[in-house]
């Protein structure tokens, strides 16, 4: 056995959703639900399709690493200029890659829990310190909580908005009466992996404080709304200069032909993108008016899972709808479940029903 790092145990291993093939061949079910990693239950876009068919023929060619055509298109959404933004493997890579640049021992990073798990991971590779900071009663961030527990050591704080697992959010006016609290030398990750689902009226994306402050960074993904999750493209909003730091260790080649074709296509498509969340919003709807008529405890949404509390153990409910072809995740005490078609809305609401009975 080759030496590994001590502490390599103690890392937490990144959980995936179960895949339905895993539950087709487990159950024996021919039909499964897979409504555990918020992805967008739809295709891709028709022309998102063509467009990779056609660059497959390119792949024998390393992608461009500057990924200049999908930079100036993102830029251009956004109304900021190309170097304001940087482009990952998944948002999740470039957050990686910043616990790494921002951490290492003798420093710490802030982030709520729960929150997307990935942030706890990412900053014990960094040899970093996790500060976990429990989310208020109303599963909401607890800014002042969060605000209170940075140390001189910290690093970087995560802020999820909305969160993950519980689907909530906090206003803008919150956010930034935040990150004006926040020491200027502590980096600010805003992770809005889900901010076109959200609709509260106090919801809005940080990307103005990422423009006017070198110490914050938005983080969007081609994942959810665009449906590219397959492909793995994601990218930060920021301050030129910070993220030329940050992408001094990112491996090359991070974002594939393929994924950065796909991206530029989607991001052309803001009509379809609208329509997914006109169709994820009557879906939450249902979701969320299904639980209530149930009785069964439940976060409101602003995204497009809800953190469903079950009368029963999460861990027994999760296994119980997954006997009935229906894969959510077990988040730890809650059920975290993907809006998904109108079909699969209504099996896993039946499967609910069958379990609780
Ligand atoms: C809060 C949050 N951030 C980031 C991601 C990852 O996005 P990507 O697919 O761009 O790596 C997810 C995926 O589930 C997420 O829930």
């Amino acid at each position: 056995m080759p030496t590994f790092r001590p502490d390599l145990a103690e890392i937490p291993v990144y959980k995936p959703g179960r895949t339905p093939e895993d539950v087709r061949r487990d159950s024996g079910l021919e039909s499964v639900a897979k409504l555990a990693s918020n992805e967008c239950p739809y295709d891709p876009f028709p022309a998102v399709v063509e467009a990779v068919g056609r660059a497959a023929a390119s792949v024998n060619r390393y992608p461009d690493n500057g990924t200049h055509a999908l930079r100036a298109a993102v830029a251009a959404f956004l109304d900021v200029q190309p170097d304001q933004i940087w482009l990952g493997g998944g948002s999740n890579e470039l957050m990686f890659v910043t616990a790494l640049a921002v951490g290492g021992p003798g420093t710490s990073a802030v982030y709520a829990d729960p929150s997307f798990g990935l942030y706890r991971i990412a900053t014990q590779v960094a040899l970093a310190d996790g500060i976990e900071v429990p989310l208020d009663a109303d599963h909401r961030h607890d800014l002042e909580a969060m605000l209170a527990a940075i140390r001189p050591d910290t690093s970087v704080v995560y802020l999820c908005n909305p969160n993950n697992p519980t689907g909530t959010h906090v206003g803008a006016d919150q956010v930034t009466a935040f990150v004006e609290a926040v020491p200027p030398d502590m980096l600010v990750v805003i992770d809005e992996a889900y901010y076109e689902f959200a609709t509260a009226p106090d919801f809005a994306s940080a990307l103005p404080l990422a423009r006017q402050r070198e110490n914050v960074v938005v983080a969007h993904t081609f994942s959810k709304a665009y449906g590219l999750a397959g492909l793995r493209v994601g990218y930060f909003a920021g301050s030129a200069a910070t993220l030329a730091q940050l992408r001094r260790i990112q491996l090359p080649f991070s974002v594939s032909t393929l994924a950065q074709v796909a991206a530029l296509e989607a991001i052309k498509h803001q009509d379809l993108v609208a329509e997914r969340m006109a169709a994820n919003q009557t879906g939450l709807m249902a979701v969320e008016a299904g639980l209530r008529d149930r009785g069964i405890a439940f976060a409101a949404s602003q995204t497009n899972f809800v953190y469903v509390r079950p009368p029963i153990g999460a861990a027994e409910c999760f296994e119980a709808l997954q006997e009935r072809g229906v894969i959510v995740r077990d988040v730890g005490g809650a059920v975290r479940v993907t809006v998904g078609t109108v079909e699969e809305n209504q099996r896993m609401l039946e499967a609910l029903d069958a379990v609780l009975a």
